[in-house]
């Protein structure tokens, strides 16, 4: 079933130079770029993106972290695209990811970990729309 997710190219990535690696290893998987778009995350979007998160203790410095510079934020679309995206990532704390997977082999951090994808169909649909208001649904 093709669907789409929403991926963050995290300001640590753009900052060292990873988002050729990272939209490369996309990419080859045989994911498609349906949008695309380089852009600061500002202290209203970070609230709304991570509403399920904004009362917990590492909410703050997730906040600070992912207003800290430029993102890619984009619209990926494949076969089972959701879960897909997520494996490639691999689990959020970099230093327990599985090598071969984007944190596992180029993160050390639980913060600092490179990537955001939409974890289920409905954050797939509320993240697009955030990111991306004009895509159609
Ligand atoms: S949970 O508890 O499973 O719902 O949370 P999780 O999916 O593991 O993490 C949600 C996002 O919070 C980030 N995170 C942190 N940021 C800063 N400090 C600490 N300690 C921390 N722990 C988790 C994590 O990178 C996730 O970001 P996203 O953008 O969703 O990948």
């Amino acid at each position: 079933m093709t669907e789409c997710t929403l991926v963050l190219i995290k300001p640590d990535a753009v900052r060292r130079g990873l988002v050729g690696e990272l939209i490369g290893r996309f990419e080859r998987k045989g994911l498609a770029i349906e949008a695309m778009r380089l852009r600061t995350m500002d202290a209203e979007l970070a609230d709304a993106h991570y509403a399920e998160h904004v009362a917990r203790d590492f909410y703050p410095p997730l906040k600070a972290f992912m207003t800290s510079g430029p993102l890619v934020a984009l619209i990926l679309s494949g076969d089972q695209a959701i879960d897909v995206v997520r494996a490639l990532i691999g689990v959020t704390d970099g230093r327990k990811a599985a090598a071969g997977t984007i944190r596992g082999d180029l993160s050390l951090s639980n913060r600092e970990n490179l990537v955001h994808a939409s974890d289920s169909p409905d954050s797939a649909k509320r993240e697009i729309a955030l990111w991306f208001p004009e895509h159609p649904v």
